[in-house]
């Protein structure tokens, strides 16, 4: 961890209240950690904008596995793609649908087209893209 370093935030009351009353919500100890993650959420998105930045995420997607020829079509995708998925969680949901998680890592514009490549395999009900970091650039 790097050196702290004080510095003065000027902000209107108003906007100050609304600060307050998500740290409250969110359980922050001070302001300090909540306006320290604000920053580190939006350095990450900063690294998603940058098509050649460097980014980790989740991609987590629930599926029916009696379409036919959709569990196969999915395992054809990540292998072809097994240089930025770097982990998969297969759940067995119930009968019918699975959830997987897969972990992906990758330049930031490769990792957003494989998500909706992933996302919008035919017969996906559901899917979603978590973006965070790979945690190098961010303190
Ligand atoms: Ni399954």
């Amino acid at each position: 961890m790097s050196e702290l370093v004080r510095f003065g935030i000027s902000m209107e009351r108003d906007l100050l209240a609304r600060l307050d009353q998500e740290i409250v919500k969110h359980g922050y100890p001070n302001r300090s950690e909540a306006i320290r993650d604000l920053v580190r959420a939006q350095l990450v998105e900063l690294e998603w904008s940058q098509e050649d930045e460097e980014v980790a995420g989740t991609v987590t997607i629930i599926y029916n596995h009696h379409v036919r020829g959709l569990s196969d079509m999915l395992l054809e995708l990540q292998h072809e793609h097994h240089e930025m998925i770097i982990s998969v969680m297969h759940v067995h949901l119930e009968h019918d649908h699975c959830l997987e998680v897969m972990v992906i890592k990758g330049k930031a514009s490769e990792a957003r087209d494989l998500a909706g490549k992933l996302i919008g395999v035919k017969g996906v009900k559901h899917g979603k893209l978590t973006i965070t970091s790979t945690g190098k650039r961010l303190n």
